[in-house]
């Protein structure tokens, strides 16, 4: 998924006398810039002035041209709302330029969330350079990332069989990573106008730059009713499975909270290199929350280093640790 959720009462409203356009904040809602909200939300019918768009706009005419016409060799990527190309934009920076696919969502309100997102300006948080929209179709480009994702760097390309992980990072590099992301993500709930909620925390969404600078991406706007109510109670979860706050899993309820947990499981995949969810690894460990929390419950509880297992007659931190029948 990912993409965009406003928290707070927000500039929608607020933003009068300088807006280039109107948006009527309709109810369908089919996504937003990662493009996985398609909840229903009660929507505000009342139109809103929205604040002029801060970037670009570009054809599909020169987009075909950045991409030698969407090719192949063009592609860098396929998220789960479209595929993703590399081009030089006009101004000569390189960008990552996303295929939505078909959307119903109504072009006014696409634009409103292209409006909010281009003023967005952060050195953490991956600018959006440009948009398109022609009839249904609809681009975004974004700063291109050279060190891709961090998903990508440690477990290999998401969505690419047998792809391989990057080289090892050092210690170093993951603090500045963690630290980058950390940043980023305080300017969403806290700096940025209206604050956001990502919604949409993980690692593929942790784009690494020269020097390991890490910038957050694929925010999601779509959830943005003038009702805060309606916005933070949505019917449905949204999210990547492993990474979701088990208070949201199990009620909807929307906090920056819910991002500050699913940071920490970006916390734990730098520390671990594992995945939030392997299948491939025994019961047990597939989880990686999960799995920590027993090494932590393993480590400091007196119960377990204390006790003797009756069957083994050893300690029962110890008789966990032996192999399984
Ligand atoms: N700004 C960017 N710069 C460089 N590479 C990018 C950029 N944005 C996306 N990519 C590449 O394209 C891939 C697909 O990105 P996308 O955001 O569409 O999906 P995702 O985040 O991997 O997964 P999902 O759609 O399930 O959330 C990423 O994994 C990454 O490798
Ligand atoms: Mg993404």
């Amino acid at each position: 998924m990912s993409c965009f959720s406003c928290c707070e009462e927000d500039d929608i409203h607020k933003a009068s006398g300088n807006g280039s356009f109107m948006a009527n904040t309709p109810a369908s809602n089919t996504g937003g810039y990662g493009y996985k909200a398609r909840e229903a939300v009660t929507r505000d019918p009342r139109p809103v002035t929205i604040q002029p768009i801060a970037i670009p706009a570009i054809t599909v005419d020169e987009l075909k041209e950045m991409t030698d016409n969407f090719s192949m060799k063009s592609l860098i990527g396929e998220g789960s709302y479209g595929r993703v190309y590399y081009g030089i934009l006009k101004s000569g920076k390189a960008a990552a330029i996303k295929k939505l696919d078909s959307s119903k969502q109504p072009e006014q309100e696409f634009l409103a969330q292209v409006s909010m997102v281009s003023r967005l300006k952060d050195e953490n948080v991956v600018q959006l350079l440009g948009y398109c929209v022609d009839g249904s179709l609809r681009f975004l480009a974004y700063e291109y990332a050279s060190n891709g994702s961090l998903h990508d760097r440690l477990h290999g390309k998401k969505g690419v069989k047998g792809a391989q992980p990057g080289p090892v990072l050092s210690w170093t590099q993951r603090v500045k990573i963690a630290y980058g992301a950390a940043k980023g993500l305080e300017y969403l709930h806290k700096k940025a106008h209206p604050h956001i909620i990502h919604r949409d925390i993980k690692s593929s969404n942790l784009l690494l730059f020269d020097d390991d600078v890490a910038k957050i991406a694929d925010f999601d706007l779509s959830n943005q009713a003038p009702d805060a109510t309606a916005r933070l109670h949505s019917t449905r979860v949204l999210g990547t499975f492993g990474y979701h706050a088990p208070e949201y899993a199990m009620t909807g309820t929307l906090s920056s909270k819910s991002d500050v947990y699913s940071f920490g499981v970006i916390l734990l995949e730098l520390l671990t290199g594992r995945k939030p969810v392997d299948h491939t690894l025994p019961r047990g460990q597939q989880s990686l929350v999960t799995w920590v929390l027993l090494l932590f419950n393993i480590s400091y509880s007196p119960y377990l280093h204390n006790n003797i297992c009756f069957t083994c007659n050893i300690t029962i931190v110890d008789c966990i640790g032996q192999p399984q029948n």
